[in-house]
């Protein structure tokens, strides 16, 4: 049973948001803009349009590399490992993991239906509009969920000398992938949210996601 005088001095925490929470809130944000501009596309062929192929691949590729390549490896080898070690996040953190292995499904589904419709497969679209919305329901309750519920604790039970330490390290993730966090994919997704629909629309570059985005 974990007590206060169990847990770790370096992680005890202090109550200040440090960096790690802060980069975890801004990546939500990023998710929250790339999942509403996948719900435009889906809308738009749901209302007869033709699908999107160019964003829809951008945002395919921005899924694939940044939210599960990055921001998921991030939170399962850094953020939840830390949490665990405190002795006190084992539940939420199963099934944290448990959605993030149900949205790698949704991911695969989502590159699939879209390689059908590049195919020209009859219908295809409209099951690439429902493979989408179910994706990004997905997507959004998860960092809800983690911005609610996670994020607040870890503010609570890593300190902010803690949170540097392990900040270093997703940055050092971030290089290794060759993301840089303000760098082209993200400028994608920027650019898809200002040409399309609710996710963009009258949004200025870097709005919503807590930093200026470079224009690209
Ligand atoms: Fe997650
Ligand atoms: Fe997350």
């Amino acid at each position: 049973m974990w007590s206060e005088q169990s847990c770790p001095p370096q992680w005890k925490g202090k109550g200040s948001m440090g960096a790690l929470v802060q980069r975890f809130r801004r990546e939500h944000a990023l998710v929250r803009r790339a999942c509403g501009c996948l719900a435009t596309l889906a809308d738009d062929v749901q209302g007869g349009e033709p699908l999107d192929m160019g964003a829809a691949c951008d945002l395919l590729r921005f899924f694939e590399l940044f939210v599960d390549g990055a921001h998921q490896r991030k939170e399962e080898e850094v953020l939840f490992l830390a949490l665990l070690r405190t002795g006190r996040m084992t539940q939420r953190v199963g099934e944290l993991l448990g959605e993030h292995g149900h949205e790698r499904r949704g991911l695969a589904r989502l590159r699939e239906s879209l390689t059908l419709v590049a195919s020209g497969a009859q219908q295809s679209a409209e099951r690439f509009a429902e493979v989408a919305v179910a994706y990004a329901l997905a997507q959004l309750e998860h960092a809800e969920k983690e911005d609610q519920l996670l994020l607040p604790l870890a503010e609570e039970l890593l300190d902010d000398g803690v949170q540097a330490d392990l900040d270093l390290h997703c940055a050092a993730i971030d290089r290794e992938l060759e993301l840089d966090s303000r760098g082209g994919l993200l400028r994608t997704v920027a650019s898809i949210a200002r040409d399309r629909g609710p996710c963009g629309r009258g949004a200025q570059a870097g709005e919503g996601f807590g930093f200026e985005l470079p224009e690209g």
